[in-house]
């Protein structure tokens, strides 16, 4: 198959944006799948009332068919089709943050829905993305749009067009290009079946901001403990991985200079995951700076880029210094973690 690339700008309000977008929206009634830029990372958007088109999705990304997918839509009233309720806590973060990277689980009630894109569960994942090109296409196309992230299964997130190419391209039917995407990591998932709501993954919304709007929420166990099971299921899986072994280094970068050394006297190629502020303090392979540790929104918009760079240099290991939990390194953290199997040198 060839996968037709569009080029778009911000603006979708140029006409000159109008065609391309309209391409894209035909193929995604027409069942084909299609990759576009939210504010998060790229999304692989089919036609959620579709199983063809959500069939395609998870052969296109090697996804395993029990993780179920976010349902984007681009109008609130598109809810009532499928959920059954919205909880008084769910209605209070939409007027906060929707459109934006928050991701809210409902019960979910009989409907078109395809039981694909659900995996056969009771409950569904909405999102409402915030970004002008994400908005358009949906709205264009007309249906609810099911949208994983677009890369291969078990590799790092796309926050450009060129990584969705990386990963699909032959096998998916377009590209919409309208940049890097911002944000840098996926949405919060937020379980608001239960009284108390439960972050199923850290996201883009950080749990202050949560609280500040519905007061407790809590956090899946199994975000901080290995043994437990995770409610989402998406979260059992080893993902965001590159293709060399990563390793987190606790202490400080002195530690990391020589766990560098003795792999580089060993013949080994090795890079360092910094940030601007240890950049030049780093003598190995390949150093990349990730953001600034003064405003981790840097870390999180670069993360993905910097993972997949690493795997371009052809690296034996990667060593990663830590960030702390707090805020968006919460999610920064979060991915690292998983990204290094939970390596992590003390
Ligand atoms: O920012 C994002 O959320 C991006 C953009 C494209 O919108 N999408 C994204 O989708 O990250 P994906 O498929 O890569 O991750 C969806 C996560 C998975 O961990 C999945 O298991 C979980 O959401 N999920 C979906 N439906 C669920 C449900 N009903 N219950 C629990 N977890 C669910
Ligand atoms: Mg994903």
């Amino acid at each position: 198959m060839q996968t037709k690339l569009w080029s778009v700008d911000k603006n979708v309000d140029n006409p000159k944006n109008y065609p391309q977008i309209a391409q894209a929206a035909l193929l995604l009634r027409e069942n084909e799948v299609v990759a576009f830029p939210t504010e998060t990372v790229y999304g692989l958007g089919g036609n959620a009332h579709s199983d063809k088109a959500i069939h395609k999705i998870y052969e296109a990304k090697g996804r395993p068919s029990d993780n179920p997918l976010i349902i984007h839509i681009a109008d609130r009233n598109q809810l009532n089709e499928f959920v059954t309720q919205i909880p008084d806590k769910a209605t209070k973060l939409m007027d906060e943050f929707w459109p934006g990277p928050l991701t809210i689980i409902f019960e979910k009630k009989p409907s078109e829905l395809s039981h694909v894109a659900t995996a056969g569960l009771s409950t569904v994942a909405v999102r409402m993305p915030s970004h002008p090109v994400a908005l358009a296409v949906i709205k264009e196309a007309g249906v609810p749009i099911a949208a994983p992230s677009a890369n291969s299964s078990g590799k790092p997130s796309p926050t450009k067009a060129a990584h969705v190419l990386e990963d699909l391209n032959g096998k998916i039917a377009g590209i919409v290009d309208a940049g890097a995407t911002g944000v840098g990591v996926e949405s919060t998932v937020l379980d608001c079946t239960e009284e108390i709501p439960i972050i199923l993954r850290p996201g883009g919304v950080t749990k202050d901001e949560l609280e500040r709007v519905i007061g407790e929420v809590r956090v899946d166990p199994a975000l901080k403990d290995q043994n437990e099971a995770p409610k989402s299921p998406g979260m059992k899986y080893r993902h965001y991985a590159p293709k060399s072994p990563l390793f987190l280094v606790k202490g400080d970068r002195d530690k990391l200079q020589q766990l560098v050394e003795k792999e580089r006297s060993e013949g080994r190629k090795v890079g360092v995951l910094t940030t601007t502020e240890n950049e030049g303090f780093y003598h190995a392979d390949e150093v990349i700076a990730c953001g600034t540790r003064e405003d981790l929104a840097t870390v999180a918009s670069s993360l993905y880029d910097v993972l997949r760079s690493f795997d371009q240099r052809e690296v034996d290991i990667i060593f990663s210094e830590m960030f702390p939990s707090a805020g968006v390194g919460e999610a920064i953290m979060n991915r690292l973690l998983k990204a290094a199997g939970n390596q992590m040198i003390e």
